[in-house]
């Protein structure tokens, strides 16, 4: 077994390990074994991960003496709601979970936050372990602590800080996810570069077409990388309270609006809102003569190099006053106005509160005038 990568993440408090490498499924018994107590556990999975990933680790788990009841939930984003919580809550109470025995999921962001939210209510907050299956999981979702399930209200309205005892991110499992759920969760490893790390934008310019195809070393240094950014931000900021963990929105305000648009439904996954959203942040930062031409030209043919969705027009043709009330019901809201994560350049984004929503809502529509900066 090739050894794999350990990422320490430390919380006030508590720290955990974030295990990155090959084959950590069929081999799950060695990380997972010295923190269950009587060797019994609980998966909790989606039927589409259970079909392709559960043998391997059930077979592991249970070779090594360790009893499960596992539970199948449906695939997709309806999966996270109340009924599902209380089912899965009531599947826990029948298999006798007490908070020193630690729940597993394995899935992608759906299945770690509805059962990590499980976790931290049941029995007043239970162990969790994290086996994130889709890329976005493995270096966003998976790590940090944020746990929730959607109202009809919004998305993640409901839901705790409850931190994994341990995540293990089988660099293996990504083989079977389809090519845009990979390229919706690499649009947030891009993120973390463009965030405080140019030179982390530079080696994701260099080994994108690599990691999108297979090569499972790049793979693994992108998210190694992803789950250190992540996890040096949280720490100063684990319950989003002082501005620093905002850094990690960089372009999901855009995002969320085209997302809320086009009714968070399959036309647009998450991490293709956020792509876009990027490319957007750094080019009003460009319009508002903050940030270099050149640097937003090189993001945007980033993301356009991989056919991702890098313009308005190819998601919606609403104006930008209707996208700018999509930002304004977004929960991060704060006494009606809108701090936005804008660019100086690559990898030197900054929280903004100074922006005009009518220069938003211009720029989107493509009538701000713009006060470009001279390409360098
Ligand atoms: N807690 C956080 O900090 C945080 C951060 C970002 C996103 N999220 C949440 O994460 C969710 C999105 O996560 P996601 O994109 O992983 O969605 P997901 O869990 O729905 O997975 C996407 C799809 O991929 C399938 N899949 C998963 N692993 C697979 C594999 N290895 N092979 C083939 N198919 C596989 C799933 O069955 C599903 O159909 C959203 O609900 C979002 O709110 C949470
Ligand atoms: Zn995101």
């Amino acid at each position: 077994m090739t050894d794999p990568k350990i990422v320490d993440i430390t919380l006030a408090g508590h720290s955990y390990p974030v295990v990155i490498g090959p084959a950590l499924l069929e081999n799950a018994a060695y990380w997972i074994s010295p923190l269950l107590p009587r060797q019994h556990s609980v998966i909790i999975t989606d039927e589409t991960v259970a079909a392709l990933h559960l043998p391997k680790l059930q077979q592991n788990l249970e070779s090594n003496g360790i009893k499960l009841d596992v539970l199948v939930l449906p695939t997709g984003e309806k999966t996270k709601n109340w009924q599902t919580l209380e089912r899965i809550l009531a599947f826990l109470v029948d298999a006798k979970i007490e908070r020193t025995d630690a729940i597993v999921a394995l899935g992608g962001g759906v299945i770690g936050d509805i059962t990590g939210f499980a976790a931290s209510i049941l029995r007043r907050g239970c162990n969790f372990i994290q086996l994130p299956t889709t890329l976005l999981a493995q270096v966003d979702s998976s790590v940090g602590g944020k746990t929730a399930i959607n109202m009809p209200q919004g998305k993640n309205l409901v839901g705790a800080f409850h931190q994994p005892v341990l995540v293990l991110a089988d660099t293996d499992v990504l083989a079977t996810l389809p090519r845009r759920e990979l390229l919706a969760g690499y649009a947030e490893v891009v993120k973390y570069g463009l965030i405080n790390d140019a030179a982390f934008f530079d080696w994701c310019d260099t080994h994108a077409e690599a990691l999108v195809a297979g090569d499972t070393s790049a793979r693994a240094h992108a998210i190694e990388t992803s789950v250190r950014a992540k996890g040096f931000i949280v720490a100063q900021d684990p319950h989003e309270t002082n501005g620093t963990r905002a850094l990690l929105n960089l372009g999901h305000t855009f995002g969320h609006a085209l997302e809320a648009e086009t009714g968070y439904s399959n036309a647009l996954l998450h991490g293709e809102g956020v792509a876009a959203g990027i490319v957007l942040a750094f080019q009003f930062s460009t319009a508002r003569g903050i940030c270099s031409a050149a640097d937003a030209a090189r993001v945007t043919a980033h993301f356009n190099r991989l056919a991702m969705k890098t313009s308005i027009a190819a998601i919606t043709t609403a104006s930008g006053a209707k996208l700018v009330a999509h930002m304004l019901q977004d929960k991060k809201r704060q006494q009606g106005t809108l701090p936005f994560l804008l660019a100086r350049g690559i990898g030197q984004t900054y929280l903004d509160a100074s922006v005009n929503l009518a220069d938003v809502a211009a720029f989107l529509d493509g009538t701000f005038s713009p006060l470009t900066l001279a390409a360098e």
